[in-house]
């Protein structure tokens, strides 16, 4: 298990810290849980994830609240970015395809509330805690097998 902790004390550092986690999350595949209050920062740093590894502007990566899920294509992993807040049942989940996602050798999948359900929880290869710590201020714990 890899473990790094960083601060930021503002958007544009967790998009930049975006750069030092993604080297943390290759090899693909894997499934990675972000896991943080509303607000935290979840969606910024995948923007900034995305601009390494996904072959995307920051600005173009939007948080998939409606759509549930975005897909990116980078040269090293296919990103795909979920937000399961608004998702209820283990079934919504079969229905969004989430295991054949995963199952692609080049999958990055990185999951806004995936800890609401623990199949998603089991079958992670790592989670990205992130607590707001006064302000701007975010604590982020990163946990990689
Ligand atoms: N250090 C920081 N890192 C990230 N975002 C910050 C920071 N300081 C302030 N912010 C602000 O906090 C908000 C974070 O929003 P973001 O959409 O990334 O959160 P989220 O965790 O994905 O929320 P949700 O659970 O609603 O999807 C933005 O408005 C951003 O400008
Ligand atoms: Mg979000």
């Amino acid at each position: 298990m890899k473990e790094k902790r960083f601060k930021t004390r503002s958007e544009a550092g967790t998009l930049a810290m975006g750069e030092r986690v993604a080297e943390m999350l290759l090899p693909a595949p894997k499934l990675i849980v972000l896991r943080g209050d509303l607000g935290t920062g979840k969606t910024t740093l995948v923007k900034g994830i995305a601009a390494v590894l996904g072959g995307a502007e920051a600005a173009d990566v939007t948080s998939p609240t409606f759509t549930l899920v975005h897909e990116y294509v980078g040269s090293k992993v296919r990103l795909y970015h979920l937000d399961l807040y608004r998702l209820e049942t283990e079934r919504e989940l079969l229905t969004l395809g989430l295991e054949e996602m995963a199952e692609q050798p080049d999958a990055l999948v990185m999951v806004e509330w995936g800890e609401k359900f623990p199949s998603v929880v089991a079958r992670a290869d790592g989670e990205i805690a992130i607590e707001h710590a006064g302000g701007d201020e975010r604590m982020f714990v990163v946990r990689v097998k």
